[in-house]
């Protein structure tokens, strides 16, 4: 029988998926995206060594993993070049195993240049990647999808109109320079390679997988409080980051997958601006930053922090259906006199918080929950309890084997 697994963040992005979707990948014979672009940045301890990835699924570093970017995605094909490559120099092979959905839609330099001028002015304090823009006009119907680089005469009519607009866009509404359209037809074609090596009609191949009982992971980008629908609007991305996603951004209906793990920080953080209920200004801020090395993997801004958020959490567990809890960064916390964590809203929706006491003792050793002091183990079954969803997997650090599974 398959084990289809949905991985995704609760939070506001930055839960540590990465190192979770790597740890799972292992027992897995594909990892699949299905939504955001090189927004997302997946940092990952192996042998080590750091490794950071925007675009291609952590699966990649398990040899005979297969990789899937779905059509949900919104694709730079340069950042996509010079992941590959550079993975490649890490002698990561990606023959016969990596594929991109044809449906993709490109992020054009001009959506890049779109997204910084505008969010200068709207403050939504984009990563500055072009994924809105690409968004939009996936939804209007004009994007430029991977497939087009099958017929260049085609898609330079395609692209000459969409970059005219966006050339209106930024001539027009910002001032700003427009692009050359050579320019950013040379960006396409340059990457020609990546089109002929790993073009796919990825939701046959899916279907095809799913069908012959293939253990499949599914890797959400972001997190779900950023979801274009269920998030914080308008401080969110613009894809649907929760599972509903999934089915949309794969081509796999609901019934195919199995269990959803879900992935929370053991506190909260988040890059960028918009609401944060349970936001600390204070010592503890700084704590939480400086040993949670709260800084944006993408971007290197450094994160906003805070207590943990069950209220937004319980809400978000229901969106997801979440089977299973994963918490991460359980060892930031070590050395906290007490920990706060928000149960409710008062009717100024301010957060009411249940207050725990801390544990002055080093999480990063332990590998069965046994081994967590007794406070921290509290400090867990509140969570498990009040979401009323089982803590499957604890992470007391970056590396592979800093992982607890509770059973
Ligand atoms: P965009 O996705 O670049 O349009 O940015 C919209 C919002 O999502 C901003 O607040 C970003 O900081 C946030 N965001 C996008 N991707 C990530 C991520 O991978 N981790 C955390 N925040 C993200």
């Amino acid at each position: 029988m398959s084990n289809n697994t949905l991985i995704l963040g609760l939070q506001w992005g930055d839960e540590g998926k990465g190192k979770i979707v790597d740890a799972l990948a292992e027992g897995s014979e594909a990892v699949c995206r299905f939504q955001g672009g090189h927004n997302a940045g997946h940092t990952l301890k192996v042998d080590g060594e750091q490794k950071v990835l925007h675009l291609v699924p952590s699966g990649i570093l398990h040899p005979s993993v297969h990789c899937v970017l779905g059509n949900g995605l919104v694709l730079s094909l340069p950042a996509l070049a010079k992941e590959i490559q550079e993975l490649k120099e890490s002698n990561i092979n990606f023959k016969d195993r990596f594929y991109v959905s044809e449906d993709c839609s490109l992020i054009l330099p001009t959506h890049i240049a779109i997204d910084q001028v505008r969010d200068k002015e709207e403050g939504i304090g984009t990563t500055g990647r072009g994924i809105g823009p690409a968004y939009e006009d996936k939804i209007a119907r004009r994007a430029v999808r991977f497939g087009d680089l099958k017929n260049i005469e085609d898609l330079k009519i395609k692209l000459s109109t969409l970059v005219n607009y966006h050339n209106q866009i930024l001539q027009n509404l910002y001032n700003a320079q427009p692009l050359a359209f050579e320019d950013v037809l040379e960006e396409l074609i340059s990457n020609i390679d990546l089109y002929n090596n790993y073009h796919c009609k990825t939701q046959d191949l899916l279907k095809h997988w799913v069908k012959q009982g293939k253990n499949i992971l599914f890797e959400g980008a972001q997190g779900s409080m950023l979801d274009i629908d269920h998030g914080t609007y308008p401080y969110v991305t613009s894809s649907s980051t929760t599972a509903g996603g999934l089915s949309s951004g794969l081509g796999v209906g609901p019934r195919h997958i199995d269990s959803i793990l879900g992935i929370t920080k053991a506190y909260t953080t988040r890059v960028g601006e918009g609401p944060f209920a349970t936001e600390l200004f204070d010592s503890n801020a700084e704590q939480l930053a400086k040993v949670g090395h709260e800084f944006g993997a993408t971007t290197g801004r450094p994160r906003r922090c805070g207590w943990l958020d069950l209220k937004a959490l319980e809400t978000i567990v229901f969106i997801n259906s979440v089977t299973n809890l994963c918490i991460t960064k359980l060892d930031v916390l070590d050395g906290f006199e007490e920990i706060q964590v928000c149960i409710d809203y008062d009717q100024n929706q301010q957060p009411v918080y249940e207050t725990f006491r801390g544990w002055q003792q080093d999480t990063s050793d332990a590998r069965s929950f046994d081994d967590l002091p007794k406070a921290a183990q509290d400090y867990i079954l509140f969570i498990e309890e009040t979401l009323d969803c089982p803590v499957g997997i604890v992470s007391v650090g970056p590396s592979r084997d800093q992982t607890i599974y509770i059973d």
